[in-house]
């Protein structure tokens, strides 16, 4: 966990990362939290996600704001043309920086849930993340010299499975172990990979995932937690709910931990 001694100032991980930082799930939540923190840092941007005119009035806003580049590229990553357009936008800039914020959940009781969205769910939050990371992590070996980052999000869920959220729990536990495999196995090529498992955090997903939400961290602390952990931590818990709930949850025993949260999760959905 980043320490605040260790943390490293935005512009500083602009000057380490830059000039170009691609972001996924940019037209909301913590992807557009951290688009905008990064384009406060100095970044160029290209933003990622489906909806156009989301995407379109934030690179104004950036532009207009912090007199960077900014691109857009509205895509669905879902599917496969969405990923190699992805792909295309990315090669023909020098991205030193990648956010996969694009994600989504599901709850409530699996049987109960459409299998075409589970199944959807899984394409968007693993399938595109391990296809964008590879030709991403290619790209970044090549840029002579110089680091990069990889910024890959999972979550509290994905540490224990989680009743009425199993799918979903399982999808953030493949991105957390997949960051944790990734972080030792890039930093030789000058590639730091970060692994970010929030709590509760409002945004657009509640609504989405179809849950309601008590206490939750905001976006922006995500994105604050993800620029200071950058370079020095393995996974980074942004938030102060984030790090209560990992100071109350991680001491227990797996078992313990999805027996409380199945009592959460009751009370959070439908
Ligand atoms: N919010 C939480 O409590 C929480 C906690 C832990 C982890 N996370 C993770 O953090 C990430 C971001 O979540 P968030 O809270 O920022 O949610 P959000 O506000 O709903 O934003 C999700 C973003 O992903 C994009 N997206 C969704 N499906 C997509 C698709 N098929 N193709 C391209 N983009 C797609 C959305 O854009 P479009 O709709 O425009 O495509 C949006 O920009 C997710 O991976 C989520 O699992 C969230």
């Amino acid at each position: 966990m980043a320490s605040r001694q260790q943390s490293r100032p935005a512009t500083a991980v602009a000057a380490r990362y830059g000039p170009v930082a691609l972001v996924t799930g940019a037209s909301d939540g913590i992807g557009r939290a951290c688009a905008e923190r990064l384009a406060a840092a100095g970044f160029a941007l290209v933003l990622v996600a489906r909806r156009q005119a989301e995407l379109d009035s934030l690179a104004d806003r950036l532009r207009a704001r912090h007199g960077i580049v900014c691109h857009v590229l509205a895509a669905d990553l879902g599917t496969s043309a969405g990923i190699s357009a992805t792909c295309e936008a990315a090669a023909s800039h020098d991205i030193g920086l990648f956010v996969a914020a694009a994600g989504f959940g599901t709850a409530g009781p699996f049987l109960a849930n459409d299998i075409e969205t589970e199944l959807a769910m899984i394409d968007v939050n693993c399938r595109a993340v391990v296809a964008l990371t590879h030709a991403l992590a290619a790209q970044m070996r090549g840029r002579a010299g110089r680091r990069s980052a990889i910024v890959l999000l999972s979550s509290l869920v994905g540490f224990q499975g989680v009743p009425r959220a199993a799918n979903y729990a399982a999808t953030k536990g493949f991105i957390q172990v997949l960051a944790e495999g990734l972080r030792l196995e890039l930093a030789g090529d000058g590639i730091d990979v970060l692994a970010v498992a929030p709590g509760p955090v409002k945004s657009g997903f509640a609504a989405r995932a179809g849950m309601t939400m008590g206490l939750a961290d905001t976006p922006d602390a995500v994105a604050r937690g993800i620029v200071a952990s950058l370079g020095h931590a393995g996974t980074v818990r942004p938030g102060w709910l984030a790090k209560g709930l990992e100071f109350a949850l991680m001491p227990l025993p797996r078992r313990g931990r999805t027996l409380i949260l199945q009592q959460v999760m009751a009370g959070m959905t439908r």
